[in-house]
């Protein structure tokens, strides 16, 4: 070896040594653990104000609006939930491109300068489609779901590893230098704990130690759930969490989801939560030692697709702050921001005080957090009718009923909760004049002799057959009704009944609409029962059933099941009552048009047009297509739907959700003030109305020119009655 070698080898060593030592202060430095305080960044406790966005609930395209407005909003974190089977659509076949481009969603917050919460799940209930889960991975041979079962666990490992080392792969925990400062393995997971007993608690413990195994660098949550094993955080999900407390005095009080209103479920009216409220909430939690509180949702979106858990909207707006179209709703997202700047202001002393609580009457307290040369003071009024004068340090300050001041000095507010100074702007949809020259397609339904079937004895349950690649499942079969039957004679037409175990029912007998059947939110059973046209000879009876996504809350989700169980019978025959469960059905997955792709370009050329006055209106089973150019300007769009029915709705090929405008919101709608406990069914708005009219069409799936905007009604509408609008102020 030459001399000169020698010597660059010492100084790559050297080199080496001095990247290794600025590499191990990195290391040292790049931390996130807690104490009992809050959350500990670099070697500093935090107040952190967090908001769920959820990536697929949006596009790309809108990303960067969105972080901008959640950190002009005074958020320090985002927090979003994984979703498993939007990046697994079938087994081991990944997805993570556009609305699922998980490490590039991560980036843009990253370089927005906030932190990350990452709920990888993989359950996540989320109203979203079997609660995140992939439909296959139910028909994994011997699995049962969230309890201690072999084949889940390897299939959960599986997947959270995979999400954990592509976080890891790159650089994104804070450990690395990353913006995701805390994870979350499982979700809500106490209450089935509780039901399912041992196993519950052995998968909970088995969950934590896979999770905390995976070496992350960044402390694991565990929301809802007591019995958290250390040393992960367990925290709070509800609309208050005051009164929550974490299971052990050295982990940080989080609650992890504020709900800022509900979820709108088809046939309900849309939940909205006062921001007097929420700011009240906000200030009661942090008053009371709470350090982290994140808004589910900050910004709520769209189910696009066929994403929607069971019977849930399209639209999951949720009155965030930001609206599901990516505006900032006022006076919700302003009031929110200067209550996160108060807190702040108080952050020195939240952060290494314990609160020391007196009364100052009845229904008040003040809790004031003194350190060193900083104080902080909470002036709270929990009575819901009357503005209180209280005494405090020798001033007297004047509290509006259910409200907070805070006081970043304990002697000047800066903020009460229930003041909101913001000058309301309000959100509206305007037309914007777009004229769409329809053209119209309907498809007849199927009979057993349809090429696409198969037969079947008895009834199929329908998710069994179908794996959820579509909505539709038909049941067909034929009745053949003797010449001497009565009801010929005497007009007593024989009674169909349908059972269902859900969601939907299109009954057509021989070829025409004889009912529409469908169940809740609450329960999605149904039964058609009905007085159906049979004639003398062969009859057709082809009942659609329809999934309105599926079950993602309960213990056991997994084994609900969707369509027609039976019985079926046809009552009033001369014979007397028929019961054709165990006869032999055929079927047929999906219905013609999605076979053809009609939604898309390729597609809708497959089959003739009808226009003008052929043009099919409020005829079951039918699809519409037009061409349109996008209208101008930046304002998001919307298409108001309130003359159709239900069915689908696609833009050059994207699907861009359900559409149900038929079915009406029930509930009651009154007056709904601000103070006193809220909860999802207090404030309502929409009642009778269509529960959801309008349906988000994202700019960046349009063209200037030539799009192609398809609706499949499967119940029947007028589409001359579509039109676009905009959102604005
Ligand atoms: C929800 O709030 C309303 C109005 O305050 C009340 O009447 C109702 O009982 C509450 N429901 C529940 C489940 O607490």
């Amino acid at each position: 070896m030459d001399e000169k070698l020698l010597t660059l080898n010492m100084l790559k060593s050297g080199m080496f040594l001095l990247l290794l030592f600025c590499g191990w202060v990195y290391v040292v430095t790049a931390t996130v653990s807690y104490d009992g305080h809050a959350i500990i960044i670099d070697g500093k406790r935090r107040i952190l104000i967090s908001g769920s966005i959820h990536y697929p609930r949006s596009t790309p395209e809108m990303w960067p609006g969105l972080i901008q407005n959640a950190k002009q909003g005074g958020l320090d974190v985002i927090q979003t939930y994984v979703f498993w089977n939007g990046h697994e659509p079938s087994q081991g076949k990944y997805n993570f491109q556009g609305r699922y481009d998980l490490v590039r969603f991560i980036k843009l917050i990253q370089q927005a300068g906030l932190y990350v919460h990452l709920r990888i799940g993989p359950y996540v209930c989320a109203e979203w489609n079997l609660g995140g889960f992939p439909v296959w991975l139910k028909y994994v041979p011997g699995i049962e779901f969230r309890t201690d079962n072999a084949p889940f666990k390897a299939a959960m490992q599986g997947f959270t590893q995979k999400i954990v080392n592509m976080m890891k792969a790159e650089k994104l925990f804070e450990s690395q230098g990353g913006p995701i400062i805390l994870s979350q393995i499982e979700n809500e997971y106490e209450l089935m704990e509780y039901d399912i007993g041992n196993p519950g608690k052995v998968y909970a413990k088995w969950a934590a130690n896979m999770a905390v195994g995976l070496g992350t660098g960044v402390p694991w949550v565990m929301c809802k759930q007591a019995d958290a094993p250390d040393p992960i955080i367990n925290s709070c999900n509800g609309f208050y969490c005051e009164n929550f407390f974490p299971n052990q005095g050295y982990k940080p009080k989080m609650w992890t989801e504020l709900w800022t209103a509900w979820l709108l479920g088809f046939g309900e009216a849309v939940p909205y939560r006062p921001v007097e409220d929420m700011a009240f909430a906000v200030a009661r939690f942090i008053q009371n030692k709470g350090t982290f509180v994140n808004y589910y949702m900050y910004h709520g979106g769209t189910n696009f697709e066929r994403t929607a858990g069971r019977f849930v909207a399209t639209s999951y707006d949720y009155d965030a702050p930001i609206d599901e179209y990516g505006l900032v709703r006022e006076p919700k997202w302003s009031h929110l921001r200067n209550l996160h700047k108060a807190i702040k202001l108080c952050e020195t002393a939240l952060v290494n005080a314990n609160p020391t609580v007196t009364s100052l009457g009845n229904n008040q307290e003040a809790h004031v957090y003194s350190w060193g040369g900083a104080c902080a003071a909470f002036l709270a009024n929990y009575d819901t009718k009357y503005s209180v004068k209280v005494n405090f340090g020798n001033v007297q300050y004047n509290l509006p009923p259910w409200s907070i001041s805070i006081l970043p000095d304990c002697k000047n507010v800066v903020f009460n909760t229930a003041m909101v100074s913001f000058p309301g702007k309000h959100l509206q949809m305007t037309p914007v004049g777009t004229a769409f020259f329809w053209q119209s397609y309907t498809e007849a339904p199927p009979s057993v002799d349809d090429k696409k079937s198969f037969t079947a004895n008895g009834l199929r349950e329908q998710l069994s057959v179908t794996w959820d690649t579509t909505d539709y499942l038909w049941y067909m079969t034929n009745v053949n009704i003797n010449n001497n039957e009565a009801f010929l004679k005497n007009g007593q037409l024989p009674v169909l009944t349908v059972a269902s175990a859900g969601h939907a029912l299109h009954v057509f007998i021989n070829g025409q609409l004889a009912g529409t059947v469908y169940g809740n939110i609450d329960d999605p059973r149904l039964t058609f029962s009905g007085q159906v046209n049979l004639k003398a000879g062969l009859n057709q009876i082809s009942l659609l059933s329809i999934s309105a996504g599926l079950q993602n809350i309960g213990t056991h989700f997994e084994q609900w099941n969707i369509g027609i169980l039976g019985p079926v019978t046809l009552k009033g025959l001369n014979s007397g009552t028929w019961d054709m469960s165990q006869w032999q059905w055929s079927y047929k997955i999906g219905v013609e048009g999605e076979a053809l792709g009609l939604y898309s370009n390729q597609g809708s050329s497959s089959v003739n047009w009808a226009s003008g006055t052929s043009l099919a209106k409020r005829r079951p089973l039918t699809w519409y297509k037009t061409t349109f150019d996008a209208p101008g300007g930046n304002d998001p769009l919307a298409l108001d739907m309130s003359y159709m029915s239900k069915g689908q709705i696609w833009i050059n090929g994207n699907s861009i959700g359900r559409h149900w405008p038929a079915y009406k919101a029930s509930g009651s709608c009154n007056q709904c003030s601000y103070a006193g406990t809220y909860n999802q069914t207090k404030c309502l708005s929409g009642c009778g109305g269509p529960s959801q009219k309008w349906y988000h069409v994202p700019r960046s799936w349009l063209r200037p020119t030539g799009n192609l905007l398809v609706v499949f009604e499967e119940w029947g509408g007028d589409p001359s009655a579509i039109s676009f609008v905009k959102r604005t102020y």
